[in-house]
C-alpha cells in the first residue's frame, strides 16, 4: 500500500513539475507556477522520505527497511530550507542571475555526489549501471565547477581569463575523461584511482570551459549550465529508478537547452560564438570607439515633460539602469500621469533587456505595469514609425544602431530596437559610459537623440512632477 502511495506521490510531482513549467511561461501565472511545482516536489520529498524502501544488503532475502537516519535528513533539510530562503529573499532583482548561478552549482553538486556515493556502495555494480553513475559524476562536476567559476565572475570575484592554446588543452583534457571513462566502465581498472582522476578532470574541465567566456555572455553559459544539472539529476533519477527525479532532471535539461537557442537566437549569435567567443568581456570601446563620435545634446526636465505631454504615443525602452535604479514604481507613475493627459504609453521590450530573460517583464510586473502594454521588438519596432517619443531608461547595447550599420561591431547581426523610426529620443543614463558589450553607442550623437542625464530614479520622480505642472 505504501508503495502505491509513493508511486502516486512521484505522479503527482510529475504533473505539478510540468504545469508549474508551463505556468511559468506567462508573467500573470508565474508564481503560482512556482508555488505549485514547488508544492509537488515537496510531496514527492517527504513521500520518499517516510515511504521508500530498499534491501538492507545485498541478496533477495535482505530486508526491506525503511530510510532511517532522519536527523541528518532533517537536519540538512532545515539548513537548505533557512539559507535558500534567506538568500532568495535578501536577493537584488539585478544579482538574480548569480543566486541562479549558485544554486544551479548545488544541484550539479548534488548530482555529483550521488554518483560517488553510489561508486562507494559498489564499485561494481555492471557495466549500465557504472555508466550511468560515470556520466553523472562528469555531467554534474562540470556543472558545479562551471557555475562557481560563473557566479564569481557575475559577483566581479573572478575576471575573464582566456589562457593562450586553451581551446586545445581543453580538448585534451575533454580526451582524458572519455579515455578514463571508457577504462572505468569497460572493467579495465579495480581500483578507485581512474575514477577519482575522472572526478578531478572534470572539475578542471569546468573551470577552464567557463573562465574564457565573456561577462555578457554569462546568462547563456549559466542557462546552459542548467540543463547539464538537469541530465545529471536524470541520470540520479535512472541510478535509483525515482520517475520524479528522472522526470524534473529532463524538464530541467530540455527547458535548459531552450532557453539557451533562445538567447543565442536573440543575440542573432552560435552557441559556438558565445563559448569561445569572449563577447563583453572587455568593457572598454571594441569598435566605434576610437571613432570621433561628435557631440551629443542635452535635453532639460521641463522641455521632455512638454515633449511627453503633447505627445500622442510614448514608448518607454527598459533596460538593465532601470533595474539598478529600482525605477520601475516610479516610471509606472509616469505612465499613468501620461495616461491622464491622454498619452497613449507602451513598453518596448528587447528579449535581452537586462541581465536574464524575461528581466524587464519581470521588473516591469512587479510594478503592476499591465503586461499587454508590453510590446515584443517586432510589435514595438512595426509601431515605432507612429511614435512621437521613445524614452529609453538605462537600456544601451539594445538600441544600438552599430548592430546593424557596423559589420566590425561585436554585437553586429543582433536586432536591435529600431528608435530612430520615432520623432524624438531620449535616452536616460548617468553618463556617456558603453552597456554591457563595452561598445560606444552612435545613437547618443544622433540627431533625433537627446540625452537627460543622471540616475533612472531620481530622473523620473523629478520627470513626473514636472509633467504635472504642464
Ligand atoms: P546595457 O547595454 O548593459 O546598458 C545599461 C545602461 O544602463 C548602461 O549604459 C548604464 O549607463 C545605464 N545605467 C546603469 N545604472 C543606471 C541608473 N541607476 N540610472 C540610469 N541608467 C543607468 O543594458 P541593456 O541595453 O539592457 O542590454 C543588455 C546587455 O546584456 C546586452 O549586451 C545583452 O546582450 C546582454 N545580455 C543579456 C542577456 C539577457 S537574457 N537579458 C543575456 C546575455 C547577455 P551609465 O553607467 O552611464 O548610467
Amino acid at each position: 500500500m505504501s508503495n502505491v502511495i509513493l508511486l502516486l506521490s512521484y505522479l503527482f510531482g510529475s504533473i505539478t513539475f510540468i504545469m508549474g513549467l508551463k505556468m511559468l511561461s506567462h508573467p500573470d501565472s508565474a508564481r503560482k507556477g512556482n508555488l505549485l511545482a514547488a508544492a509537488g516536489m515537496v510531496v514527492a520529498i517527504f513521500a520518499t522520505i517516510f515511504l521508500y524502501t530498499h534491501k538492507a544488503g545485498p541478496g533477495k532475502w535482505a530486508p526491506t527497511v525503511h530510510l532511517h537516519n532522519y536527523a541528518w535528513i532533517f537536519a540538512a533539510l532545515i539548513i537548505g530550507t533557512v539559507v535558500g530562503t534567506m538568500a532568495a529573499k535578501k536577493v537584488q532583482m539585478t544579482s538574480m542571475p548569480e543566486m541562479v548561478s549558485i544554486f544551479n552549482g548545488m544541484g550539479g553538486a548534488c548530482a555529483m555526489l550521488i554518483s560517488l556515493v553510489e561508486y562507494h556502495r559498489d564499485p561494481h555494480p555492471g557495466t549500465g549501471i557504472l555508466l550511468v553513475i560515470v556520466l553523472g559524476m562528469i555531467i554534474g562536476t562540470i556543472s558545479f565547477a562551471g557555475s562557481v567559476i560563473a557566479w564569481g565572475k557575475l559577483s566581479g570575484k573572478v575576471k575573464d581569463k582566456t589562457i593562450p592554446g586553451g581551446q586545445i588543452f581543453n580538448f585534451l583534457i575533454f580526451g582524458g575523461i572519455i579515455v578514463l571513462s571508457a577504462m572505468v566502465v569497460g572493467g579495465y581498472s579495480q581500483t578507485p584511482t581512474l575514477f577519482y582522476c575522472i572526478l578531478v578532470l572534470a572539475a578542471l574541465y569546468g573551470v577552464l570551459f567557463v573562465m574564457p567566456i565573456g561577462g555578457a555572455d554569462m546568462p547563456v553559459v549559466i542557462s546552459l549550465l542548467n540543463s547539464f544539472t538537469g541530465v545529471a539529476a536524470a541520470f540520479g533519477g535512472f541510478l535509483y529508478s525515482n520517475p520524479v527525479m528522472l522526470t524534473g532532471g529532463i524538464l530541467v535539461g530540455s527547458a535548459g537547452t531552450i532557453l539557451t537557442i533562445l538567447m543565442c537566437k536573440a543575440m542573432n549569435r552560435s552557441l559556438k560564438n558565445v563559448l569561445i567567443g569572449s563577447f563583453g568581456g572587455q568593457k572598454v570601446g571594441v569598435s566605434g570607439a576610437a571613432k570621433d563620435q561628435g557631440n551629443y545634446k542635452e535635453i532639460s526636465l521641463n522641455d521632455t515633460a512638454v515633449l511627453m505631454a503633447y505627445a500622442q504615443r510614448v514608448m518607454i525602452i527598459p533596460g538593465y539602469g532601470l533595474a539598478v535604479a529600482q525605477a520601475q514604481h516610479t516610471c509606472h507613475e509616469l505612465e499613468k500621469v501620461l495616461n491622464e493627459k491622454g498619452v497613449e504609453v507602451v513598453y518596448g521590450i528587447h528579449p535581452v533587456a537586462g541581465r536574464m530573460p524575461g528581466h524587464m517583464n519581470v521588473l516591469l510586473a512587479e510594478a503592476d505595469v499591465p503586461y499587454e502594454k508590453l510590446l515584443e521588438m517586432e510589435d514595438a519596432n512595426d509601431q515605432m514609425g507612429s511614435t512621437n517619443v521613445v524614452l529609453i531608461l538605462g537600456a544601451n547595447d539594445v538600441v544600438n544602431p552599430a548592430a546593424k550599420e557596423d559589420p566590425a561591431s561585436p554585437i553586429y547581426g543582433m536586432p536591435i530596437l529600431e528608435v530612430e523610426k520615432a520623432d524624438h529620443v531620449i535616452v536616460n543614463k548617468r553618463s556617456m559610459k558603453p552597456g554591457y558589450a563595452g561598445i560606444e553607442n552612435e545613437l547618443f550623437f544622433r540627431p533625433k537623440s537627446s540625452m537627460l542625464f543622471g540616475d533612472a530614479k531620481k530622473v523620473l520622480q523629478n520627470l513626473v512632477s514636472e509633467l504635472k505642472n504642464v
